[in-house]
């Protein structure tokens, strides 16, 4: 195993060496690096004993270091690929041939971006599976071309940067990956943008600003994530997802902007991070399940939100989630579920506790006749809530709306939702709004400010029928 690793890895240098010697921009950075960033250079071709001796008179010029950035065993600096990171070169081929080498290692590889350049990367996807686990270190900064009219034509404007049937991959650093969205959230067919908050035709597909699909074990670490074109952040198709210490933030009016999407997901964990942006905080979509959420303030934004789930008469099914011990400030909602009319599935065993509302509009809201365009038809077919557990919440409500709003299906009600410890008052004034509810079955476990009486008891007949499907 060893010899053949070392094997492998004198053929990624000797590889590496290869195209560093056709690249012609890498001897002009090069020549320039010596003057500004000596620290960085490393002469990993040129043994010791070749160095001139200080006595010689004359000097032949040192040898031109092959490939001074890849100095450590196992880092791949995408420099030594050609990328010059200046913002406006096109550094997507160097960035993909670090991945694609890097790929190719039999013992863990970490792709480096480094500190102090601006890198210009187009929509890419970088492929797996890969031989070994992966670290794509990012400490500078990664931007896309700016707005729709940079975008290639022939590039995908519905994602930017996708990791696609990886296993084993670290995205970390204390670098900033900056989606430039400013030109595509005002194109004027999105939400709002038009005259008098008015939506206006043309095309509006945006680019998700990182999508891992297929993927597996995957850990996001440290990085600054902002001003995404659409979602920030989109995991689908994944399994053990670890995002940790992120802060992702975009304006409270750019429409869209989700911080972190996840789909088809299971073995979430979310922990110690801030998000602020014009959409929903984090939103859980169908099929995902063991989702914790930990310590994370969102906001301003939409909240957190399960959902929305159902859509075109589609099967959801969302469970075992928690969200604990975290902030929700100036935001449309707090804590929601939100299905269509006509799904069908469950959404059951889902825990809020120990969250702090900060003048929220919504703090906590079940909505099953969700309907963005008010133009949906009633429908007896429904995704079938149960089991959700508000357990303290506290904090403050935009009188605007109903502090809690528990609207279930006419067919298919809510059932077990149960409250303890909920506190929550107007953020300005004293003006009380009354929770709302609408066929929803549960139970108090502490007396709750508001009062709320408007709860049904036990468990209706209707759900007891074995054609309901619980996921
Ligand atoms: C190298 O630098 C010189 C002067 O800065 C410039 O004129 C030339 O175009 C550069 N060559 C490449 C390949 O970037
Ligand atoms: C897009 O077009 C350019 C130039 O025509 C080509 O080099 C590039 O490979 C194309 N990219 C894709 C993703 O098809
Ligand atoms: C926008 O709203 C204002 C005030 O409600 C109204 O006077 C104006 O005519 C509206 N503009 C359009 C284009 O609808
Ligand atoms: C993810 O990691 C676990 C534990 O290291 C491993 O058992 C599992 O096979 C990995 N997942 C995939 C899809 O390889
Ligand atoms: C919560 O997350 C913040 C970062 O948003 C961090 O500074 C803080 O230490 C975390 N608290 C705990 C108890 O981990
Ligand atoms: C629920 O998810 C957590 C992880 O968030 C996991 O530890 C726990 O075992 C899951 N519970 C069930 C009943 O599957
Ligand atoms: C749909 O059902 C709700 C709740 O029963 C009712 O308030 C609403 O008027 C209905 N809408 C239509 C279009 O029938
Ligand atoms: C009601 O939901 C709670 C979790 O919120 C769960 O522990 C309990 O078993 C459920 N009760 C029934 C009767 O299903």
């Amino acid at each position: 195993m060893k010899k053949l690793s070392k094997l492998s890895l004198m053929c990624v240098l000797f590889f590496g060496f290869f195209l560093l010697s056709t690249q012609a921009r890498w001897h002009n950075h090069t020549k320039h690096s010596k003057h500004n960033h000596p620290h960085r250079i490393s002469y990993i071709s040129q043994p010791p004993s070749t160095s001139p001796g200080p006595t010689a008179s004359y000097s032949p010029p040192p040898e031109e270091p092959k490939n001074p950035y890849n100095s450590t065993p196992g880092v791949f600096d995408v420099r030594s690929y050609g990328a010059v990171g200046d913002g406006q070169t096109d550094d997507t081929q160097a960035l993909k041939m670090a991945w694609d080498t890097a790929c190719q290692s039999e013992s863990p590889a970490k792709i480096l971006v480094p500190n102090h350049f601006t890198f210009m990367i187009q929509s890419t996807i970088f492929t797996g599976p890969c031989l070994s686990g992966l670290v794509l270190q990012v400490d500078g900064t990664i931007v896309p071309p700016d707005g729709p009219e940079s975008w290639p034509k022939n590039n995908s404007r519905r994602q930017w940067l996708v990791f696609y049937r990886i296993n084993e991959m670290s995205l970390q650093g204390g670098g900033v990956i900056d989606g430039r969205g400013d030109k595509w959230w005002h194109l004027p067919c999105k939400p709002h943008m038009g005259i008098n908050g008015t939506t206006l035709p043309g095309p509006c597909d945006s680019p998700v600003a990182i999508r891992f699909f297929m993927s597996s074990n995957l850990t996001v670490q440290g990085l600054t994530i902002k001003n995404s074109p659409q979602f920030h952040f989109r995991f689908d198709g994944c399994r053990n997802v670890h995002v940790e210490s992120i802060s992702i933030s975009a304006p409270a009016r750019s429409p869209n902007t989700d911080g972190i999407h996840i789909q088809n997901t299971n073995d979430v964990k979310i922990y110690n991070s801030v998000i602020s942006n014009g959409d929903d905080c984090v939103s859980i979509g169908s099929g995902c399940y063991d989702v914790d959420i930990r310590n994370i303030t969102c906001g301003p934004g939409h909240g957190i939100s399960i959902g929305s789930l159902g859509n075109h008469n589609s099967r959801a099914c969302v469970k075992n989630i928690t969200v604990r011990d975290s902030i929700i400030r100036v935001s449309d909602n707090g804590v929601r579920i939100k299905t269509w009319q006509g799904g069908s599935g469950a959404v059951s065993g889902v825990t809020f506790s120990n969250i702090h509302m900060d003048n929220v509009r919504n703090p906590i809201m079940i909505d099953q006749f969700y309907c963005p365009t008010k133009k949906c038809i009633n429908q007896t077919a429904a995704v079938y809530v149960s089991d959700i557990l508000y357990l303290g919440i506290k904090g403050t409500y935009d009188v605007r709306n109903a502090p809690m709003h528990f609207a279930c299906s006419d067919s298919l009600p809510c059932t077990n939702l149960t409250l303890s410890d909920v506190e929550l008052l107007p953020a300005v004034g004293d003006m009380m709004s009354d929770p709302y509810c609408w066929n929803a079955y549960g139970q108090l476990q502490t007396l709750t400010i508001p009062p709320v009486s408007c709860l049904l008891e036990g468990t209706p007949r209707s759900v007891l029928s074995d054609e309901i499907d619980h996921c």
